[in-house]
């Protein structure tokens, strides 16, 4: 049994936790793990004993918490397959993106093992002799992760990595659905040599967590919240940080689009569909939502898509040569049903022998996974209209909408329309048309002739409009989510030296003209 953790280690099964079995969306049959639920009072004590644990972890000197992070990097390569198989077999992601979402850990933990030896300040002149001015990052106290299933791993590594380095603890509420991946990752963690208490787990479900949440932010417990999840749930996280004075970093949903110029390789394009469409059965937050494609190239990128996609193989995860497995838990089922019930007579829906759920009643050519899975037909629903649902909602799953555009600035303004502002790509030949889309598109990530998903780990991540708050993780860039900047005047002169009042002035000649 799965239990969440306080000052580091496993708490007791309470007799009225709510017990849920995690089961293998590729066979529903086959039973995974099982995780007690906490509740709220349970969320607030892993904060507290967060909080207790962080000060002294804070005077860790940062190159060696960048070791802790090193020593993550290692276990998590050593156990870098047993990892990937329990997400696959937890999630249904197939093995070969698994491996890819574990070795996203790695290079981000790598990455931070040498931020420790940097996590620069600044020496800075000052407008007085004698007087020296500096700047300090300092680690901003507990910070609260939620995450999603389906980076159940990678997605988290991306904060509690830097959170970590820069000398904060860490309470880390992963997807209860994905609870099995995450206890292995802790386990992990919890090896690297980080004190007790500086890193809790807590498994609970969604209301529960903002009970908790709410709680432990009027206690004082928390002083950043990452979350990864639905805008509508950031939307609802965002206003209770602002009550709090807190900026939460905030990773939502993604309508994100693709544009394919008259010029572009539609072969090229048509590959870049089918792995950002539906790698992942279009789970990511980067997936693929509409391709607008030239009006010149329309048909031709239609027919290409629907031959590739009714040639890959969907089904067992576990086998290398898959486009995609199940969905992540039965529990997404019924909203992906939701999704293709938005379909209207007017599309044309291409890619399969049907849409909806496969099954015995309702077969896929080639498909090579379990009856009592949880697997989807791909859709690729065309002559998709602006004012559609399939166009203006982020859709979690193997399908996505395509129409036809006329000129760039009209590509543009349709990539930009749903208001989301995660991931874009443009397929093209032409320079001019990848810089006009850059300087144009919303979004805070921009592929061109690459797929929507599939960023590098030390690269900006993150969103704009309903995809975020501009918050921005990995890298560089996520040090300015997990410390706060501090400023220091050091005045050895042995006077008072008033700013803007003691400082020294210069002489010019202003009314001099050649
Ligand atoms: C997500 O779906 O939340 O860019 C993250 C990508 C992956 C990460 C996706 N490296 O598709």
């Amino acid at each position: 049994m799965l239990t969440s953790t306080i000052g580091g280690r496993p708490i007791g099964v309470a007799s009225d936790a709510t017990v849920l079995t995690l089961k293998n969306p590729a066979n529903l049959t086959d039973d995974v793990a099982s995780v007690a639920l906490a509740d709220a009072h349970t969320f607030v004590d892993a904060c507290r004993s967060a909080k207790a644990a962080q000060r002294t972890w804070a005077r860790v000197p940062a190159p060696v918490r960048g070791q802790v992070i090193g020593n993550l990097s290692r276990l998590v390569s050593a156990n870098k397959e047993a990892l990937a198989q329990i997400v696959t077999r937890e999630i249904g992601k197939p093995i070969v993106e698994a491996r890819g979402e574990v070795q996203e850990i790695i290079d981000t933990c790598d990455f931070f093992l040498g931020e420790g030896r940097r996590l620069y300040g600044q020496t800075v002149p000052s407008e007085m002799p004698d007087k020296q001015l500096f700047t300090f990052r300092v680690p901003v106290g507990v910070a609260t992760i939620i995450t999603a299933g389906n980076f159940p791993v990678a997605v988290p590594s991306w904060y509690i990595a830097p959170a970590l380095l820069c000398g904060n603890a860490v309470v880390w509420k992963p997807a209860e659905y994905a609870a099995a991946s995450a206890n292995a990752f802790g386990e992990l963690i919890r090896r690297a040599g980080i004190p007790d208490g500086v890193f809790e787990i807590v498994y609970a479900d969604g209301e529960t967590t903002f009970a908790g949440l709410t709680s432990a932010l009027e206690g004082g417990f928390v002083d950043k919240v990452g979350f990864t999840g639905s805008s509508d749930v950031g939307v609802r996280i965002g206003e209770l940080c602002g009550r709090h004075l807190q900026t939460p970093c905030l990773e939502l949903g993604g309508k994100n689009p693709m544009v394919v110029t008259g010029d572009a390789d539609v072969a090229l394009a048509v590959e870049g569909a089918l792995f950002g469409g539906f790698g992942s059965a279009g789970q990511r937050c980067t997936s693929l939502g509409t391709a607008i494609v030239h009006e010149s190239v329309y048909e031709e990128f239609l027919t290409s898509l629907d031959v590739a996609l009714r040639e890959a193989i969907i089904g067992d995860p576990t086998r290398e040569n898959v486009l995609y497995g199940p969905l992540l838990a039965e529990r997404f089922a019924r909203r992906y049903e939701e999704f293709v019930s938005w379909i209207e007579p007017y599309h044309r829906v291409l890619g399969s022998t049907s849409t909806g759920r496969i099954g015995p009643d309702n077969p896929r050519d080639g498909f090579t996974g379990d009856d009592k899975g949880c697997y989807f037909h791909p859709a690729v629903v065309a002559d998709l209209r602006p004012g559609d649902k399939l166009f203006t909602t982020e859709t979690f799953g193997p399908i996505i909408g395509v129409l036809p555009y006329r000129d760039l600035e009209h590509a543009i303004e349709l990539a930009n329309a749903p208001g989301y502002g995660l991931s874009s790509s443009i397929y093209t030949t032409n320079p001019a048309s990848a810089f006009r889309f850059r300087e144009g598109i919303g979004a805070g990530m921009v592929s061109v002739n690459n797929s929507t998903s599939g960023a590098e780990a030390h690269l900006p991540f993150g969103g704009n409009g309903r995809s975020g708050n501009g918050s921005r993780q990995s890298g560089v860039w996520v040090l300015d989510q997990f410390t706060r900047w501090q400023s220091m005047n050091w005045d050895y002169s042995g006077r008072l030296q008033r700013a803007q009042m003691d400082t020294a002035t210069t002489t010019a000649d202003l009314d001099f003209r050649l």
